[in-house]
């Protein structure tokens, strides 16, 4: 039977990758136009490191741009350098990092408030957000269907809670955030998959803190 699960999650591993693949293209294609020479960087929920390695490599990023990560489950072989936590106070100075990223971590979280204010406390100037949300025709099961074929094979639970647009907008008011960049839909998989699941089932925000430019 555990071979048989076993086999399985190498399977979706298998068939997820092209799509990943994808998305982290279109992830750090827009993370760049956010950084800036020397921005010290915190992923936060960095997974495998991933994303922060591909932005660090890509010959786009401008140049001496850090990525860290911060996990509250450490991966084996993480991409960049990774700090673990328990998921409470983070273990960092005010303002540490130029720019902190949760990307594909909020709708893991029981409690997103509490991790947002961290990751703004933490961030000088910016906080970049990609998540799924709601909108469109039965968007809460195509977004649960996704989430879960992207994250039932590394172990990571779902909990299947999401934003509507206006959700988002009033999540990032209360912590006195404001958007700077902000995409309501994105084409971030291959053609026929962004259809059903890419499009108008993502979002992306660039935060800026309060009376601070980036
Ligand atoms: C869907 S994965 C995304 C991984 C990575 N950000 C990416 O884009 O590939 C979500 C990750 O967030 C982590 N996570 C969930 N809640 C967290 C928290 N409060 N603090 C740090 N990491 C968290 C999980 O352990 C998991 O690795």
């Amino acid at each position: 039977m555990a071979e048989a699960v076993g086999s399985l999650k190498g399977l979706m591993r298998r068939a997820h990758a092209p799509i990943y693949r994808s998305r982290m293209r279109v992830l750090v294609r827009e993370i760049q136009r956010c950084v800036w020479e020397g921005a010290r960087v915190l992923d936060v929920g960095c997974g495998s490191g991933a994303l922060g390695r591909a932005l660090m490599d890509d010959p786009e990023t401008p140049a001496g741009v850090r990525v860290e990560g911060l996990e509250r489950v450490v991966r084996e072989g993480c991409e960049i350098p990774v700090t673990a936590y328990d998921g409470g106070r983070m273990p960092f100075e005010d303002g540490a990092f130029d720019v902190v990223i949760l990307a594909d971590v909020l709708h893991h979280e029981p409690d997103p408030d509490a991790l947002l204010a961290e990751c703004a406390r933490v961030s000088s100037r910016l906080v970049i957000i990609k998540d799924h949300q709601i909108r469109g025709p039965l968007a809460q099961r195509r977004v649960a269907l996704i989430d879960w074929l992207a994250n039932a094979p590394y172990g990571v639970p779902c909990l299947y809670r999401y934003n509507t647009p206006e959700g988002w907008r009033a999540f990032a008011a209360r912590h006195g955030l404001r958007p700077d960049m902000e995409h309501s839909s994105m084409d971030l998989y291959p053609p026929v998959v962004n259809l059903f699941f890419g499009r108008g089932l993502q979002y992306f925000v660039a935060l800026e803190k309060r009376g601070e430019g980036a």
